[in-house]
């Protein structure tokens, strides 16, 4: 079949998403743990950053003298902005010391905040598109945190006393504000230092945290006994890729996995998804996939991440083949591994272009919800990209679906030897039922954080 038939037959199935969101304000509960912070976002221009490197005075070979991916001084701030400029990737550093946080206001500024932290942006998701309690976890939630809420009365968090009322109207005076700063740059900003000209491959983003509380797992009990009293039908969890070997982070991990046990035994019904997140540290990245994702009744992961995690499951050929060539075909090799690995019942990997689900024969959700689940995340999150906002969630409706996401649709079909799957999108593999949509690509994207998130919680609630 070709492209012009798929595009046409794909529009016909996406008409479905009208309808799913309303099927979506039928939930009635869900909740979003762990980690919820303040993105300070800032578009930063090569010009800038040349001022910056001139009022540290940093030379090109210090420039790139890295010895670690973390924050000690203003000077690695610099560092990692110069970076992921040149080589137009994403990475997120850590620090710990208040005076660079105290620099960072002063020096970086921003140009807006808004709700960060996957935990904060899925709960926005979650409200905006109309389920009728969402319950944010917060270990700190001054006023200028709790605004980045939306204002709506279905979004809740919890105050000092421990009630939960609508997350933008707590305001905890002891707390502090957890601010990361997003610091954005553009494709073909070209930064001339030394005589040298680097020119940046890909707009993206360097993300520089300052956050105390999320960086040790810190839980709000208010939030937890809520929790093992009131079942919810959807948890989002994430946060804990935020952790760090030298920050005890995998004891951490071990301490809060009694009462995840706890919470999923008393929710048997929930559905417990678990959002990986970019782990730098291979230790609590091993933690992660040995010791909460096999908690969960689903995962969901990017084409990145995949590749992190077969590193640390003794898959370092295969994540090579990835790095090297990431097509459907070689990640989906990495997913069945991952599956293999972790025995969750349901993973789901947003790849450019295409979104993918390998999930156990019999699970809850039937593999047509999942499809239409995914049609419902992959139309939101382009309006997301079109629009910067979620706001108009049907903005990106009639759209056509991209070629790259059914070319690499129609590969997969031929590696998995299900000939039908990118006409259908419904095929299986090994016992497994195996899911797939081509999404909707929008050019110029404005905006990118947090769209992981996104597409992997609306694809869950969607699914109906
Ligand atoms: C990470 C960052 C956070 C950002 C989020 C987006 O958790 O720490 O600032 O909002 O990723 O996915």
């Amino acid at each position: 079949m070709d492209t012009p038939e798929l595009k046409k037959i794909w529009k016909e199935k996406y008409q479905v998403v009208a309808s799913q969101l309303d099927k979506i304000k039928e939930i009635k509960a869900a909740a979003t743990a762990f980690n919820a912070n303040i993105d300070a976002v800032i578009k930063i221009s090569a010009a800038r950053l040349k001022e910056l490197i001139d009022e540290q005075k940093l030379s090109l070979s210090e420039l790139e003298d890295i010895k670690e991916t973390k924050i000690n001084t203003t000077q690695d701030v610099i560092k990692g902005i110069f970076k992921c400029f040149k080589d137009g990737i994403a990475e997120e550093w850590i620090t710990e010391d208040k005076s660079v946080y105290d620099w960072m206001n002063k020096a970086i500024g921003y140009d807006r905040l808004q709700i960060g932290g996957q935990g904060g942006i899925v709960a926005n998701a979650l409200a905006t598109v109309g389920i009728q309690k969402v319950y944010a976890h917060t270990n700190s939630l001054p006023k200028l945190q709790a605004e980045q809420f939306l204002k709506r009365d279905n979004l809740y968090s919890f105050n000092e006393k421990g009630e939960p009322i609508p997350a933008y109207l707590v305001d905890r005076k002891d707390d502090i504000a957890l601010i990361h700063w997003i610091i954005e740059f553009d494709k073909n900003d070209v930064l001339e230092i030394e005589g040298k000209k680097f020119k940046c491959p890909k707009s993206n983003r360097f993300i520089a945290t300052y956050d105390p509380l999320n960086l040790k797992l810190i839980v709000d009990k208010h939030f937890m006994s809520y929790m093992h009293q009131n079942p919810m039908e959807y948890v989002i969890l994430s946060g804990f890729h935020a952790l760090t070997s030298n920050n005890k982070g995998a004891a951490l991990i071990d301490g809060i996995l009694p009462d995840l046990k706890k919470w999923k035994e008393q929710s048997p019904d929930t559905v417990f998804h678990l959002e990986v997140a970019s782990t730098q540290d291979k230790v609590i990245r091993k933690a992660i996939i040995d010791k909460v994702a096999p908690l969960m009744d689903s995962i969901g992961i990017n084409e990145r991440e995949t590749i992190d995690i077969l590193e640390v499951i003794g898959e370092e050929e295969l994540a090579k083949k990835c790095q090297e060539i990431t097509t459907s075909e070689n990640l989906f090799a990495g997913i069945v591994k991952i599956k293999e690995k972790t025995k969750v019942a349901r993973i789901q990997l947003h790849m450019f272009g295409l979104y993918l689900t390998l999930q156990d024969k019999g699970f809850k959700i039937t593999p047509e919800a999942n499809l239409r689940g995914m049609m419902t995340a992959a139309t939101i999150a382009a309006a997301k990209a079109g629009t910067g906002s979620i706001d108009d969630l049907l903005w990106a409706h009639g759209k056509e679906v991209s070629d790259v996401g059914l070319i690499e649709a129609d590969s997969l079909a031929w590696a998995t030897g299900q000939n039908d799957l990118a006409q259908t999108g419904i095929g299986r593999y090994r016992g497994w039922d195996l899911i797939v949509v081509p999404t909707i690509l929008i050019e110029k994207p404005l905006t990118l954080v947090g769209m992981g998130d996104t597409i992997s919680s609306l694809s869950l609630v969607g699914a109906r």
